[in-house]
C-alpha cells in the first residue's frame, strides 16, 4: 500500500477516483437521474484529468528538468542549462540553477587559466624543482630538473628518492629538511658527461593546515657560472699578489743589501740601484694597467668619443714606440689610409696600437718585420698588427686574453710583461663594440685584427 503512496501519479489517480466515487455516491444519494450523474462524474472527472496535467506540465516536468540540470552541474557539465519561460518560483529557480552554472563555469576556468599558469611558470623556471611526499616519494619533478640530471618525469615520478636521485647531498638535503622541517642548503658538483657543474640546493618543508609536515619541496640552482666568477675573482686576486710580491721583494732586498754595506762598491750599488729602478718600473706599469682594467670595467664607465683622423693617432703614437724597432733591428711597414675618419674614444684606440705593436716588439726576434695595417672594412675600421716572431702555440690561443695570463711566463717577464696588455685590449675593442681575432703559428708569427665600428656614436 504504501508503495502506492511513493510515487505520486498513483496518489493523483487514487485521488481523482476517490473524488469522483464520494461525488457518485452523494449525487446517487441526492439525485435518482443516472444521466445527470454520470455527466457531471465525466465532467469532473475531465477537470481533475486538466488539473493535474496543468499541474504536471507546470511543476513536476519543470522540477524533474531542473533536477536532471543539477545533476549534470554535479557531474561537472557547467554548461548544462535549464531554460523555463514563466517568471513563478520555477522561473526563479531556473535563472538561479543557470546562474549558479555560470558561475561555477567561470570559476573552472580561471582555475584551469591559474594552474596553467602555475605549471608553465613551474616548467620553464630555470631551477630544478622536485616534489617528494611524507613518505619520500616523488610526486613532480619539473623540465630544468630533468636538462640538468637526464632521464624522462616516468624515471622519476612515483619513486622513493633515494632510489632514484642518486646523489648522497641530495638524500641528506632531504632527510635534514624533515628533520629540523625548516629550509636547509647544500652544495654539490654534478658531472654530466665531462661537464662539472655547481649545484646549489636547498630543501623546503610543506606543512598542512594542522602544521604537520606534509612533504618537501628541493630547489636545484645551477651557480657554475657564479662558482666560476668566483674563482676568477679569486684568481685574479692571487694573480695580483703574486705580480706584486715579485719586484717588492726584490726592490726590499736590494735596498737592504745596500743599506748593510753603504757605498762600498760603487759599480755593485749601481747596479742594484738599476735593478730597484727596473722593478719599481714595473710596479708602476702593473698599477697603471690593472688601474685601466679597473676604470674600463666600471658599470658608470664613459667612451670620451671624438671623430679623428686614424692616419693622425698612428702618427702620434710611433714616437713611443719607434726608438725600439732600432734596438732590435726590426723593420717596421705601416699602410694607413689616409682618409679614414674613425668616431670613437681616441685615447683608448692609441692605447690598442700600443698594446698591439708593443707585443709584435716583443715577442719578435732581432731582423724581424712587423706590419701596421689600417683599412675601412664594412662600416669598420680594421686595425691589424702583423708579426714574423715567436707565434703562439694552438692550445694557448683561447687563454690569450686572460688577465695576467702569459705563454712563456719566464720570456714574457724578461720582456717587462705584466700579462694585461692582451686585457684590456680586449676590454677596450668591447666597450666600442668590435671585434678582435687572433692567427698564429709558431715561429712563424703572429696576426692580430681589431674591427671598430666607424661611427660609434653610442654613448656609453
Ligand atoms: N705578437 C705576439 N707574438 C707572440 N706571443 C704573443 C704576442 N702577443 C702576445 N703574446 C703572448 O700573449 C701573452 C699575453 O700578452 P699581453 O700583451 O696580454 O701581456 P704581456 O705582453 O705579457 O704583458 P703587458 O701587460 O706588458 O702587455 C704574452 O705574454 C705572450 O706570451
Ligand atoms: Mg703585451
Amino acid at each position: 500500500m504504501r508503495f502506492l503512496f511513493e510515487k505520486p501519479i498513483f496518489g493523483y489517480t487514487i485521488g481523482i477516483f476517490l473524488v469522483v466515487s464520494v461525488t457518485g455516491i452523494l449525487l446517487s444519494v441526492l439525485i435518482g437521474d443516472y444521466l445527470v450523474i454520470a455527466s457531471v462524474l465525466v465532467i469532473q472527472f475531465i477537470i481533475l484529468f486538466l488539473f493535474l496535467l496543468h499541474l504536471y506540465e507546470s511543476v513536476i516536468k519543470p522540477v524533474k528538468k531542473a533536477t536532471k540540470t543539477v545533476d549534470e552541474i554535479v557531474k561537472g557539465n557547467y554548461r548544462a542549462r535549464f531554460h523555463h519561460p514563466s517568471t513563478d518560483s520555477i522561473g526563479q529557480l531556473s535563472t538561479k540553477i543557470n546562474a549558479l552554472a555560470r558561475n561555477l563555469n567561470e570559476l573552472t576556468i580561471q582555475e584551469q587559466m591559474q594552474a596553467e599558469q602555475l605549471s608553465t611558470i613551474i616548467e620553464n623556471t630555470q631551477s630544478g624543482l622536485v616534489l617528494i611526499d611524507a613518505k619520500g616519494y616523488i610526486h613532480f619533478v619539473n623540465r630544468k630538473f630533468l636538462t640538468m640530471f637526464g632521464q624522462t618525469t616516468q624515471d622519476f615520478q612515483g619513486y622513493l628518492y633515494y632510489d632514484v636521485l642518486h646523489n648522497e647531498t641530495i638524500h641528506e638535503t632531504v632527510q635534514k629538511t624533515f628533520l629540523y622541517e625548516r629550509n636547509i642548503k647544500e652544495e654539490f658538483t654534478h658531472y654530466k658527461g665531462l661537464d662539472k657543474y655547481y649545484i646549489e640546493i636547498v630543501g623546503a618543508p610543506i606543512f598542512d593546515d594542522r602544521n604537520l609536515l606534509k612533504g618537501a619541496v628541493l630547489v636545484l640552482y645551477d651557480i657554475t657560472e657564479l662558482k666560476k666568477l668566483e674563482l676568477m675573482r679569486k684568481d685574479f686576486v692571487a694573480n695580483v699578489s703574486h705580480e706584486l710580491k715579485t719586484p717588492i721583494t726584490s726592490i726590499k732586498g736590494f735596498a737592504e743589501t745596500l743599506l748593510d754595506n753603504p757605498m762600498k762598491d760603487l759599480d755593485k750599488s749601481k747596479e742594484f740601484l738599476e735593478i730597484i729602478y727596473k722593478e719599481s718600473h714595473r710596479l708602476q706599469l702593473l698599477i697603471q694597467d690593472l688601474l685601466i682594467l679597473s676604470r674600463l670595467e666600471k658599470e658608470n664607465f664613459q667612451l670620451v668619443l671624438s671623430t679623428f683622423s686614424v692616419n693622425d693617432v698612428v702618427n702620434e703614437v710611433l714616437p713611443i714606440i719607434e726608438q725600439r724597432f732600432e734596438d732590435k733591428h726590426l723593420t717596421f711597414d705601416k699602410a694607413v689610409d689616409d682618409h679614414i675618419q674613425l668616431t670613437a674614444d681616441k685615447e683608448k684606440v692609441k692605447q690598442i696600437i700600443i698594446n698591439l705593436v708593443d707585443n709584435a716588439v716583443n715577442y719578435t726576434p732581432e731582423k724581424g718585420n712587423i706590419y701596421l695595417r689600417i683599412t675601412e672594412c664594412n662600416d669598420s675600421v680594421c686595425i691589424e698588427v702583423e708579426d714574423t716572431g715567436i707565434g703562439i702555440e694552438k692550445e694557448a690561443l683561447p687563454r690569450i686574453f686572460e688577465r695576467f695570463y702569459r705563454v712563456d711566463k719566464a720570456r714574457s717577464r724578461n720582456t717587462g710583461g705584466t700579462g694585461l696588455g692582451l686585457a684590456i685590449v680586449k676590454h677596450i675593442v668591447e666597450v666600442h663594440d668590435g671585434t678582435i681575432e687572433i692567427e698564429s703559428e709558431v715561429n712563424k708569427g703572429t696576426k692580430i685584427t681589431v674591427s671598430l665600428p666607424i661611427n660609434n656614436d653610442m654613448q656609453k
